[in-house]
Order: structure tokens, then sequence, then C-alpha cells
């Protein structure tokens, strides 16, 4: 009897524990969430309360603070300056289950950049992952003066390039084509190889969980040759500020991915994956086996060592981009692939001229850039 019981009261301890949190979203004006970080376990509610103004609650990841993560998001909640506080209205959000730190920002121009970020289960400072060291990097990325560095003590991301697209029409042996490309400083134009050339890369050759070279210069029309060595590897292609999941590129589709490739020990012939630069933007990738990113395994085309964005920089993000419910980028975010660099999105369109065309535009981007 006694026992039976305890077991009751043990069994609707979880429910007894499910907790509900109301977040103010820019009250008093203030552009920020009041509190700006909670922690809550897995199935409590939070209500988020929209004050006047215009703002969004929008998940994100640790590393781009104010980019959508395709995760949460309330959309634009515009409420009038003579709403009564009974009358604010109220988005829920029930919290997953798992630990990890959830991230989330106002996507209002210029919110983000100003510090409105909020948080759930993000470690307490010093940790680099922190709530304080959240609101730093989105001050950092999307500030005004976001040319200065965002620094939590264990890296720093560098600011986001100055992109710019061009498009030009090009009028060549009686056809006209449209070409878009994009670039940023430091990027060489689109210019195609005199003679294409293959680049070969090896993957996890001996035993080692690193491409080689991992950082290769490629000219348009060039390909690059992705050889397999033992283990189960991955050429996977990702982006500058989001090293360890799949790009997702502007417009919706995925970049490229070789799919797991398991070779065995013994084996005396390696599989290939081959992919053709199409333009000299950089191209971002890395080993999609569990844990081989955060170890290094990652790889650059056409990186500008110059720029911040160079292949160290993403080396050091892949590193950082953390293994454990303790970091918040690694953990349930499939979904959180975004190219806030765009080097996962870009391509000059292909016609069957293709050479003469890249010619053509070389001419062109030489003006432009
Ligand atoms: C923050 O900056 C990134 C990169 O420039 C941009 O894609 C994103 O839209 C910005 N976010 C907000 C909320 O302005
Ligand atoms: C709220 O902000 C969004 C984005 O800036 C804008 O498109 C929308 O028109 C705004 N709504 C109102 C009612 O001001
Ligand atoms: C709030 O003010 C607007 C114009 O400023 C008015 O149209 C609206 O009726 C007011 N709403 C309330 C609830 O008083
Ligand atoms: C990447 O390539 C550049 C240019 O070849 C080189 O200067 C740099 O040292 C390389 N970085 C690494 C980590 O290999
Ligand atoms: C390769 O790795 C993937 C992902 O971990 C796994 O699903 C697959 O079974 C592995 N293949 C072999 C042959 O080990
Ligand atoms: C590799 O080893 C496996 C079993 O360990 C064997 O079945 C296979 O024949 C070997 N292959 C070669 C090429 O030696
Ligand atoms: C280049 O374009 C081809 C055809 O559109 C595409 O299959 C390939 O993945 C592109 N290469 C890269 C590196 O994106
Ligand atoms: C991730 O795991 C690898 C190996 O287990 C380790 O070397 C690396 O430091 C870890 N990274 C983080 C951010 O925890």
């Amino acid at each position: 009897m006694y026992r039976h019981t305890l077991g009751l009261a043990l069994a609707s301890l979880p429910v007894a524990l499910a907790a509900t949190y109301n977040v103010e979203v820019g009250a008093g004006g203030q552009l920020a969430y009041d509190p700006p970080y909670i922690t809550a376990s897995a199935g409590d509610t939070v209500n988020f309360i929209f004050n006047p103004k215009n703002h969004t609650v929008t998940q994100s990841s640790f590393n781009t603070p104010c980019v959508s993560s395709n995760g949460f998001k309330t959309g634009f909640v515009p409420v009038s300056a003579n709403t009564s506080s009974a009358d604010l209205p109220v988005k829920q959000f029930t919290v997953p289950a798992g630990t990890a730190p959830l991230w989330f920002y106002c996507g209002q121009t210029g919110h983000c950049g100003q510090g409105m970020v909020f948080a759930i289960n993000a470690p307490a400072d010093p940790d680099p992952h922190s709530f304080s060291a959240f609101q730093k990097l989105a001050i950092a990325t999307n500030g005004t003066g976001s040319s200065t560095h965002a620094t939590t003590s264990a890296f720093s991301t560098p600011p986001p390039q100055h992109w710019q697209t061009a498009t030009a029409t090009v009028t060549a042996g009686g056809s006209t084509w449209t070409t878009t490309y994009t670039s940023y400083d430091g990027t060489p134009p689109p210019t195609p190889a005199a003679q294409p050339v293959d680049h070969k890369i090896t993957v996890g050759a001996d035993g080692l969980l690193a491409y080689n070279p991992p950082n290769i210069t490629a000219s348009i029309g060039d390909t690059v040759t992705f050889e397999f060595h033992p283990k189960n590897h991955t050429v996977t292609q990702s982006s500058f500020s989001d090293p360890c999941h799949a790009v997702v590129k502007s417009d919706g589709s995925s970049g490229f991915k070789s799919g797991f490739t398991p070779v065995a020990a013994n084996a005396t012939s390696f599989p290939t994956f081959q992919i053709k630069i199409n333009d000299t933007a950089p191209i971002w990738g890395y080993c999609g086996q569990t844990g081989h990113c955060q170890q290094g395994m990652v790889f650059a085309i056409n990186a500008v060592e110059s720029s911040a964005n160079n292949f160290e920089a993403f080396l050091e993000i892949a590193k950082n981009s953390g293994n454990s419910t303790s970091t918040g980028t690694a953990t349930s975010s499939s979904t959180t692939s975004t190219s806030t660099d765009k080097s996962g999105a870009l391509g000059l369109q292909f016609s069957p001229r293709f050479s003469l065309v890249a010619l053509v535009i070389g001419v062109f981007s030489a003006a432009l850039l």
C-alpha cells in the first residue's frame, strides 16, 4: 500500500514540474526580451507576450544569431501603441525534448544587431556559448559597427563579407545569355581556366580525419575529384558560418553531397566523387560522419586567404561548433543550415557556350570588382 502510493507520486512528478514562462517582447519600447534567457525543461511552455511595435521571435543557431534556422518563428506581430496590456498578443512555444540550448532573435530590421536576442538553456558564463556570448555575436555580426569581431573566450566569428551580385547580359556568336554571379572583395573574377584541370583531394587517407589538401584554389571549368580512403566518410557542401551542416541555398536547393562512402580497410581501389567548379567564389565542405567535422575534417576551395573568411577561420568555427548538448549548435539542428555568406548559393548559369560566356563575363567582372 505504501509502495503503491509512492509509485503514484513519482509518476505524477513530471506533470507537476511542467512550467510556464512569460517572456515580454519589447516591453517599455525596449529592444529586448524580458527575461533575456530562461532555463526550461522539455514540455514547458513559453508565452511570448508582444508589446507595441512590430517584433518577431525567430529561432536561429549560436553561430548565426540573426539568421533563421527554419525552426520556430512567430512572423511579424505588429501591435499598436494604444493596445492595453490585457490585449497584447501572445505566441506560445513548447520546449522540445532534450536539454540543448535554443537560440532566438527578433527579425525586425536592425533589432537583432542591437542585441534583441533570447535563449533557452544557454550555459552560464564563462562558457563560450553563454547567452552573453550569443548576444555579443549578434551585435558583432548584424550591428551597425559589425566590422569589429565578436569576442567570446573560445573563438570569434569573422564579420560577414561584403557581397555583391552582378548580372551581365552577353551577346556573342549571334546568341544572348544572361548570367548572374556573386563575389566579394578579394575573390578572383569568374574567368574560366585556359585548360581545365582536375584537382585531386584524398578523403581520410592514412586513417586521418582530413581532406588532403584541405584548401585548394581552382578555376572555373576545373573539376575536383575526391578520393575516398578506408572508413566511411562523406563530401558535403556547407557554408562558411555553419561548417558542419549541409548548406541550403537561397533557392531552397541543397549543395553537393557524396553520401556516405564506406571503404574497407584492405581496399586497393578507392571510390571517387567529382564536382565541377562553376564560379570562383569560395566553396566550403565537411565530412558528415558523426564527430568528424568537429575534429577538423573540412575543406575549402577558393577560400580567400587574405580575408577574414579564410580557411583557418572556417576550420576554427568547425572545431568550435560543438559535439554535445552543452554547445547548442550540433544538436537537434539538422534544419539549421544557413548560408549567410551565400557561399553555397553561387553559380554561373551554364550554357553550352559556357567558356565563351565566361570569358566575356571575365571582362565584365573586371569592371565590376
Ligand atoms: C544578419 O546578417 C546576415 C548576414 O548579413 C543576414 O543574412 C541576416 O538577414 C541579418 N539578420 C537580420 C535579422 O537582419
Ligand atoms: C511589420 O514589419 C514588417 C517587416 O519590416 C513589415 O513588412 C510589416 O509591414 C510591418 N507591419 C506593420 C503593421 O507595420
Ligand atoms: C488605437 O489608435 C488607432 C489610431 O491611432 C485607432 O485607429 C484605434 O482604434 C485605437 N485602438 C484602440 C483599441 O483604442
Ligand atoms: C590555405 O591555402 C593558402 C593559399 O594556398 C595558404 O596560404 C594557407 O596556408 C592554407 N591554409 C592551410 C591551413 O592549409
Ligand atoms: C556509414 O556511416 C553511416 C552513418 O553513420 C551509417 O548509416 C552506415 O551504416 C555506415 N556504413 C557502413 C558500411 O559502415
Ligand atoms: C578484405 O577483407 C575481407 C574480410 O576481412 C575479405 O572478405 C576480402 O576479400 C578482402 N579484400 C581484399 C581486396 O583483400
Ligand atoms: C556546377 O554546376 C553543375 C550543373 O549545374 C552542378 O551539378 C554542380 O554541382 C555545380 N558545382 C558546384 C561546385 O556547385
Ligand atoms: C568534439 O569532439 C572531438 C573528439 O571527440 C574533440 O577533439 C573536440 O575538441 C570536441 N569539440 C568540442 C567543441 O567539444
